[in-house]
């Protein structure tokens, strides 16, 4: 075997059992997650838009549709990013398991906080979300009066049914308490954890995800309030 080949064999074993590592996985959820927390403000900035008018959303819509690289791309990526993110929590909580096999009698938790104890049933109920959400406004299965094309007619006639309007509520709640501990953990994983800056992170995790919480659940909420017709 030649040294270029055996340094490249050296090399693939250490990217393997640096992502077997807690902190590979760590570091795979991270990246994974900043690109999703990206696409999530990128997604609301575009809504946003249903303020304006109908024709301004459906505009919008049709011009990301006109750029199929554009679009085939951001949705591989986030396929990819949504694949890896579910990876990396579900082996990490098997590494976590294999740690402590018996479980406490009574967890009387010291430092974590709620909403990082709730990561691993907010994160599958986010999941059955986006396939939801997929299959009621991008595809229409999951919606009585879709019309293709007609982005601010689907939201509209889907949020005046106060159940949809609730279920979007609650799903949106539940993604703030996971974004709000997943960019804190970011934070965490990738080393900034220091008296100084701790507080003032904290502080941007919170904000990150107040402002994508009420950013969102306004929409449906001005649709019941029939502000947005
Ligand atoms: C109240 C909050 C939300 C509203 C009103 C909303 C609205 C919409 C609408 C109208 C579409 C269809 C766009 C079109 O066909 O052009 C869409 C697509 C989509 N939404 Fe949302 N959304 C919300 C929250 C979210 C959240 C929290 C996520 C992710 C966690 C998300 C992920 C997606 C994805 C992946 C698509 C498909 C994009 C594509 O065509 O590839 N949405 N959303």
């Amino acid at each position: 075997m030649s040294t270029a080949t055996t340094a490249l064999a050296g090399k693939a074993a250490r990217d393997v059992r640096f992502l077997d590592s807690t902190i590979g996985k760590k570091v795979v959820m991270a990246i994974t997650g900043v690109i999703l927390v990206g696409f999530v403000i990128g997604h609301l900035l575009g809504n946003l838009q249903v303020y304006q008018g109908p024709h301004a959303l459906d505009v919008y819509a049709e011009k990301l549709k006109s750029l199929p690289p554009l679009l085939w791309g951001t949705r591989i990526v986030l396929l990819i990013s949504v694949g890896l993110h579910i990876w990396s929590a579900v082996t990490l909580a098997g590494l976590q398991k294999r740690a402590r096999p018996v479980g406490y009698v009574k967890l009387k938790p010291v430092t974590s906080t709620y909403a990082s104890r709730t990561m691993y049933w907010s994160g599958p109920i986010l999941a059955l979300f986006i396939v939801y959400h997929l299959l009621h406004f991008t595809t229409g299965q999951a919606h009585p009066q879709f019309v293709e094309g007609k982005v601010h007619q689907n939201l509209v006639l889907g949020f005046q049914n106060p159940l949809v309007s609730a279920s979007y509520i609650l799903a949106m709640l539940m993604l703030g308490m996971h974004l709000y501990h997943g960019v804190w953990s970011m934070f965490q994983t990738v080393g900034v954890n220091h008296p100084k800056y701790t507080p003032m992170l904290k502080k941007l995790a919170a904000a990150v995800s107040a402002f994508l919480v009420i950013g969102n659940i306004s929409i449906p909420i001005s649709v019941l309030a029939g502000v947005i017709k």
